[in-house]
């Protein structure tokens, strides 16, 4: 299931506006990979172009190249709603439908695709998500009372849950944790653990810390000012990043220096 994404050379535009300039990286299956930088540098902007979601906005588009597997998804013919399938995301704040019950929560992807489903195979396919998004156990229970019912940490592994009930390749989450408690958070950073056993998971996140402790590789994006594109300055093992990055804004960065 887990992917490989290569990017080559993209550039990401509002309209006229360049937000991201050139960025080329490539992702290995079964990583966690993070995505730092300071605000407005255009994280987020770039991690909806791993599956399409930033064109939905009028006048976005990008140049370059996004393979899955050395599939380009911008080939022209590349449905982005199956784009979207296969790239699951999740968001910052944790976003279930709140008219919908747990169990409709979890397989509402699932429907849009698939409405012919046995009972059996939605009770099957419920559990199999939400025990891989580490909540059946508090939910078992109550499947079928609203899913705005749960705690923000609850939630946010119920949107997990609704992610991989479409059984994607690739997980993209940003700032997952950002809107949770310290349990929470940690809560979810085990579950990206686990995750990355089946999925190719990017996250992007403010926290030093978190990158630290979830992700194999780090990119840290940088932004020359107001205006400007933002760039990915350094990519490496998490490790480094950390403790012997190349460039000095890196180090600046990641040592609290700005930001
Ligand atoms: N919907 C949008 N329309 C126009 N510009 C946007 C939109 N969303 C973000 N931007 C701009 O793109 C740049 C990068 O933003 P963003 O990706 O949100 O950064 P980050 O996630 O690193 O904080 C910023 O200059 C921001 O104002
Ligand atoms: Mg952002």
């Amino acid at each position: 299931m887990s992917k490989r994404i290569e990017i080559n050379d993209l550039d990401v535009y509002y309209g006229a506006f360049k937000a991201v300039e050139d960025v080329s990286l490539t992702i290995e299956p079964r990583t966690v990979t993070a995505f730092i930088g300071p605000s407005g540098c255009g994280k987020s902007t770039f991690l909806r172009t791993l599956n399409r979601m930033h064109e939905v906005i009028p006048g976005a588009y990008v140049d370059g190249e996004v393979l899955i597997d050395g599939n380009n998804l911008y080939d022209p013919g590349v449905d982005p709603v199956a784009v979207r399938r296969q790239i699951g995301m999740v968001f910052q704040r944790p976003n279930p439908f709140p008219t919908m019950s747990i169990k409709e929560n979890v397989l509402a992807g699932v429907k849009l695709n698939n409405k012919r489903m046995s009972r059996s195979d939605q009770d099957d396919l419920t559990e199999k998500a939400l025990r891989g998004a580490n909540l059946w156990n508090e939910v078992k229970d109550r499947l079928d009372k609203p899913g705005s019912g749960l705690s923000g940490g609850q939630q946010q592994r119920l949107c997990i849950a609704r992610a991989i009930a479409v059984e994607p390749d690739v997980l993209l989450m940003d700032e997952p944790c950002s809107a949770l408690d310290p349990i929470s958070t940690l809560a979810i950073e085990d579950l990206i653990e686990e995750m990355k056993q089946d999925y190719t998971i990017v996250i992007v996140t403010h926290n030093m810390q978190q990158a630290s402790r979830v992700s194999d590789r780090t990119a840290f994006f940088n932004i020359a000012g107001t205006g400007k594109p933002g760039k990915l300055i350094e990519y490496d093992d998490t490790h480094t990043i950390f403790t012997t990055p190349s460039v000095q804004a890196t180090e600046d960065y990641v040592s609290g220096r700005f930001g």
